[in-house]
């Protein structure tokens, strides 16, 4: 990414600031619109406390773009978590789908082409670092269970 890349990411997201619960919840609404599988994998989830951690997490990371050798150790814990939820790459494509078009509902006339790319790749990289890890601890564990249950 680059630098103006960065600062079109963070000033964009400071505007939907006011407005990130709600749009949180157009996000979510959108997900299970265009992909309903996703659906099932918060059957049990309190979605206002899961609103809150989507935005938190994503400020965060926003935050850290200037700071990746930070950020990525963390990512990585979160696609592995994810993993364990059962998300797979299909629905790495929905989320990122439901993502642009919520910003692009908030933003408005401030979604630019240019803002568009800039979140385009803020999402590329953060859903790659996830699904990058998921798939290494799933490849680890395809490895390791065997001799571990042989040696117990
Ligand atoms: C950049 C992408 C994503 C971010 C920043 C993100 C963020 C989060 C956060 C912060 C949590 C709270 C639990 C934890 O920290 O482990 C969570 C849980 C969860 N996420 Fe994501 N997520 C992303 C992508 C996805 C995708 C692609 C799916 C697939 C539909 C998904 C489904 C879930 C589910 C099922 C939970 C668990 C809900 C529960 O606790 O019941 N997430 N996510």
């Amino acid at each position: 990414m680059t630098p103006e890349q960065k600062r079109l990411v963070r000033d964009t997201w400071k505007q939907l600031a006011p407005v990130a619960d709600a749009a949180a919840g157009m996000f979510y609404h959108r997900l299970f619109e265009i992909d309903p599988t996703t659906r099932t994998l918060f059957r049990a989830t309190d979605m206002v406390a899961q609103r809150k951690k989507l935005s938190q997490t994503l400020a965060f990371a926003i935050g850290g773009l200037d700071n990746l050798d930070t950020l990525v150790s963390k990512v990585e814990d979160l696609g592995r978590r994810h993993a364990g939820y059962g998300v797979t790459d299909a629905q790495y494509d929905s989320v990122g789908a439901a993502l642009l078009w919520t910003l692009e509902q908030g933003l408005d006339q401030a979604w630019t082409p240019p803002v568009a790319a800039a979140w385009t790749e803020v999402y590329q990289l953060l859903s790659g670092i996830m699904r990058n890890a998921a798939a290494r601890a799933e490849r680890l564990q395809s490895v390791w269970p065997a001799p571990f249950e042989a040696a117990v």
